[in-house]
């Protein structure tokens, strides 16, 4: 049965097919290239695994890398190409492009696994082109899209290329859709979600969208200003969205909303020489508040303890600086110690802070994407499974 109007890998016959597999490999990487975390990679290996069990005899391999200006060696797919071959011990061929490849394209006697050039290497992939989108589409059967990170893009090789190839999810892609639905819909009792981030603009869209989900929400981040600012305190030299007070008013009398009941405040957020925990009411006129202080830490420990489900999204301070990450770190080690409390870590910064502690595998879930989990738990539709309905529905009739 597909799942939610999409194919999985379980109903299409691969047997003899070549198959296009878009996938999500925009890893971090240092000057040189070299790549910092392979977690994507392994995060798609099951899927890779899978297709070539059910009989494909070929799997090109798709992915953007960074947010390239122009074609930079750094963001070239070769690191990845030979990680996928240490991961997978296929013999696997990078190309030197992903589209225009007549004559040079491997077989699959050749390479059972061919790595594309960064997708991101044509502007035609992020304007949605759909002659580059054929083009991508030339060498394959059967389109797979195990791209959960970029799901929420409108970009060629996630949406028009739907138009071109029949298709199906992947299974880290069914893995993140299962796993937010089952939350959003039908989440095990207290659920809590802890909502970080700097901006209040940025994050309305998520903490209305929860409201009505959750038991409590606990909030951090420089986004908690804002609120402080509707309650008339003085808040200092904290950052805060002036156009958004009068939401924050109105969220702010909702029982639900935990807001932080002391503050780390400093001078500067770089290089504080002056660092102190106070109440969010009266912040000195030159200091800033830059993370949740340790009675809130207490608090919101308190309220987790009772959860049996936990979402978290977005740092709680300004934990790019570890003189305030402490709120952020000591939150994650909590959840990451009770195993009792389902916690699933939104993709992004809070994913990062995970794996910078090490815990990233301690979760219920860590997300492979920011903008994606971002976009489910704001109630949104994501463009990438929009396209694939309808192209589940166009190619239904031919069987894939
Ligand atoms: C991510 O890392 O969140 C995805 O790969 C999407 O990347 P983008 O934000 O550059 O589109």
């Amino acid at each position: 049965m597909p799942y939610n109007g999409l194919y999985t890998l379980d109903e299409i016959d691969f047997k003899g097919r070549r198959v296009f597999l878009r996938v999500d490999y925009n890893v971090p990487l240092d000057d040189k290239g070299n790549i910092l975390d392979d977690f994507r990679i392994k995060e798609s290996l099951p899927t890779i695994k899978k297709i070539f069990q059910k009989g494909a005899v070929q799997i090109i391999i798709a992915s953007h890398l960074g947010r390239p200006e122009n074609k930079e060696a750094i963001y070239r797919m070769d690191n990845i190409a030979k990680k996928v071959y240490l991961l997978t011990g296929k013999k696997t061929e990078k190309v030197s492009d992903c589209i225009d490849l007549e004559g040079v394209f491997p077989t699959p006697q050749q390479a059972p696994i061919v790595v594309l050039e960064n997708l991101r290497f044509h502007e035609q992939e992020e304007k949605n082109d759909e002659v580059f989108a054929q083009k991508l589409a030339k060498n394959a059967d059967i389109y797979i899209n195990d791209a959960f990170g970029v799901c929420h893009r409108k970009h060629a090789s996630v949406h028009a290329i739907t138009k071109f190839l029949p298709g199906g999810i992947g299974l880290l892609v069914e893995k993140e859709l299962r796993i937010f639905e089952g939350i959003l819909t039908n989440p095990e009792r207290p659920f809590i979600a802890i909502l970080g981030g700097s901006k209040l603009e940025t994050k309305l869209p998520l903490i209305m969208n929860m409201m009505d989900k959750v038991d409590n929400a606990l909030l951090g981040g420089a986004m908690i200003f804002t609120f402080y600012k509707a309650m008339d305190y003085d808040i200092g030299k904290s950052l805060y969205d002036k156009d958004y007070v009068a939401n924050a008013k109105m969220l702010g009398n909702n029982e639900k909303i935990i807001l932080p009941v002391d503050i780390v405040i400093a001078d500067d957020k770089d290089n504080p020489t002056n660092i102190s925990v106070m109440s969010p009411k009266t912040i000195p006129s030159y200091m800033i508040g830059l993370d949740i202080g340790p009675e809130s830490i207490e608090e919101f420990k308190k309220i987790l303890l009772q959860a049996k489900t936990v979402i978290w999204n977005g740092p709680l301070g300004y934990y790019e600086n570890p003189k305030f990450a402490k709120s952020t770190n000591e939150l994650l080690k909590f959840l990451a110690n009770n195993q009792s409390i389902k916690t699933v870590i939104g993709g992004g910064d809070t994913a990062s802070a995970a794996e910078n502690l090490g815990l990233r595998d301690k979760f219920f879930h860590t997300s492979t994407g920011g903008g994606a989990s971002l976009t489910l738990l704001e109630g949104k539709k994501m463009p990438a499974m929009e396209a694939l309905k309808e192209n589940t529905l166009k190619f239904k009739e031919k069987g894939v």
